[in-house]
């Protein structure tokens, strides 16, 4: 008997960005590798009124240039019916649910549903609901809710849509997305932290000086203007992604690798994050908003559709995470991440502290650094000192590369595709639990809290920059720079 997982995702939100590029490309590459078959299906849900061949057309647009073949292609997308519908409105939900069970037992698929919430949050509670109340839930098989950030827009909020959500489904249903935590690198700094003991025994004060996170972006707000002007950079890339990757940077080893060990480690790191004062955030973290370009080429921020000409939201953030346990006790963690820099990159650096002893003076040798590349360059580097070639003893730095080709990572399953696989799996390690994201609202709230109280303008770089200087001197002050700088 076939081992293809089978189940029927109803998309809220199916007529969107997030859907056309990642969901159904993913959904399409499990369906070409096997891991789901004939019993499937995929109902899109969202305002519009589409017809079934329309949805299916669009569906078989996007995954143009991965389908094996058209006809391959056109019979996946048969496995695609659409339904306009209004969130708020109960009888739409009857009529999804006789969709659903008739494409149930059509397509075989045993009662397992998978509800993808990909829209404003606003409307989760309310969907949730009427999913319990309307009896879309199953009593034969799965059934499991994927919740799309933002979840919601400090912790009050996202405290009572967690909530709402939790009326209706038990929290072991729920599988809130950071698409990060899907990503190859990421989950390699588990594996790289601890499959390497050479590793993990240095990984701590005693021998890292500071610890840097770059995830720098080349495009700017695109068509989000409206969401982005409302959350900027600090809610849309530091509480979620940023965070996530502190913690597994930083967590101790987990006693497994299964998802309450992993947490339990996660969330136990992120507790120890020191929250910031109004005082001390604006001393530690820098907001920042690109303006015009030097060639006068690409626009500023405040020149784009649907953002006030006199918008304070800050399209980048530098900042300087303390965290107060014994193994990270004054080492810094520099995060930075904004839109419209020089070039798209997710990097972590980890630089160590130079060597202390008579042989070597520190001022002649180079910092140690390991470099975790997440994307799109993927791969690990380490930066070493050794002898220089010819007369005397000098030193030069010499670099170790272990960077992925091009092909190997084109072959490397995408982050969306590696998480629907773990949701039908029933897998919830690489997705964000309630107490971490709790947590790092709280975190993230501080610092919006300071920036609301200031009257203060962001700092201005212009687009096509590495960001703005106010980021160079938050590392400066501490006798640090930043690792990555392309603009030098
Ligand atoms: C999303 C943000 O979560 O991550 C976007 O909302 C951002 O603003 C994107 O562009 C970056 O993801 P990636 O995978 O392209 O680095």
């Amino acid at each position: 008997m076939s081992q293809a997982n089978k189940a029927l995702f109803i998309i809220f939100g199916g007529t969107g960005d997030l859907a056309k590029r990642k969901l159904y490309p993913s959904i399409y590459r499990l369906y070409k590798k096997g891991y789901i078959e004939e019993n499937f299906a995929v109902i899109g849900t969202a305002r519009r009124e589409w017809s079934d061949e329309h949805y299916q057309e669009v569906v078989q647009d996007s995954i143009k240039g991965i389908a094996e073949s058209e006809e391959h292609a056109e019979q996946f997308s048969r496995h695609f019916h659409y339904q306009s519908h209004n969130v708020k409105d109960t009888e739409h939900y009857d009529t999804l649910k006789n969709l659903a069970d008739s494409l149930d037992d059509q397509f075989d698929i045993g009662g397992n549903r998978i509800f993808y919430l990909s829209m404003s949050p606003t409307f989760f509670g309310t969907i949730t609901k009427h999913l319990r109340s309307q009896k879309l839930v199953t009593d034969s098989g799965f059934n499991r809710v994927i919740i799309e950030k933002p979840f919601g827009t400090d912790y009050e909020s996202s405290k009572a849509l967690n909530d709402e959500i939790l009326e209706a489904f038990e929290s072991d249903q729920l599988y809130r997305i950071d698409h990060y935590l899907g990503k190859e690198m990421v989950q390699n700094i588990l594996t790289f932290r601890f499959a390497n003991p050479m590793i993990e025994s240095i990984w701590n004060n005693q021998f890292i000086s500071n610890i840097q996170i770059t995830l720098s972006e080349e495009l700017g707000v695109e068509e989000r203007a409206e969401y982005y002007d409302k959350s900027g950079a600090l809610r849309d890339m530091i509480q979620n992604h940023v965070m996530q990757i502190v913690s597994l940077l930083t967590m101790d080893a987990p006693a497994s690798l299964n998802t309450d060990e992993v947490r339990k480690q996660k969330m136990k790191v992120m507790s120890a994050l020191k929250v910031l004062s109004p005082e001390e955030a604006e001393q530690s973290f820098v907001r920042g908003q690109y303006t015009r370009s030097a060639d006068g080429k690409v626009a500023g921020y405040r020149e784009e559709e649907k953002v006030a000409d006199d918008s304070k939201t800050e399209t980048y953030v530098a900042g300087k995470l303390d965290i107060e346990n014994d193994r990270w006790s004054g080492v810094p963690v520099y995060v930075r991440t904004g839109k419209k820099l020089t070039k798209k990159e997710a990097q972590i650096n980890i630089v160590f502290k130079k060597p202390d002893n008579p042989l070597y003076q520190a001022e002649n040798t180079a910092a140690n650094v390991v470099t975790m590349y997440l994307g799109p360059r993927e791969g690990i580097t380490l930066e070493l000192n050794e002898k220089k070639i010819g007369p005397g003893m000098n030193i030069e730095k010499m670099q170790l590369d272990h960077l992925r080709t091009e092909g190997t990572i084109q072959e490397s399953p995408e982050a969306y595709e590696k998480l629907i696989l773990d949701c039908l799996s029933g897998d919830r390690t690489h997705f964000a639990h309630w107490e971490e994201v709790a947590a790092s609202w709280k975190y993230v709230d501080a610092i919006r809290t300071a920036w609301n109280q200031s009257s203060s303008e962001p700092a201005f770089y212009p687009a096509g920059t590495i960001g703005p200087k106010e980021a160079d001197e938050l590392l400066n002050k501490d006798g640090n720079e930043w690792i990555w700088n392309p603009d030098k």
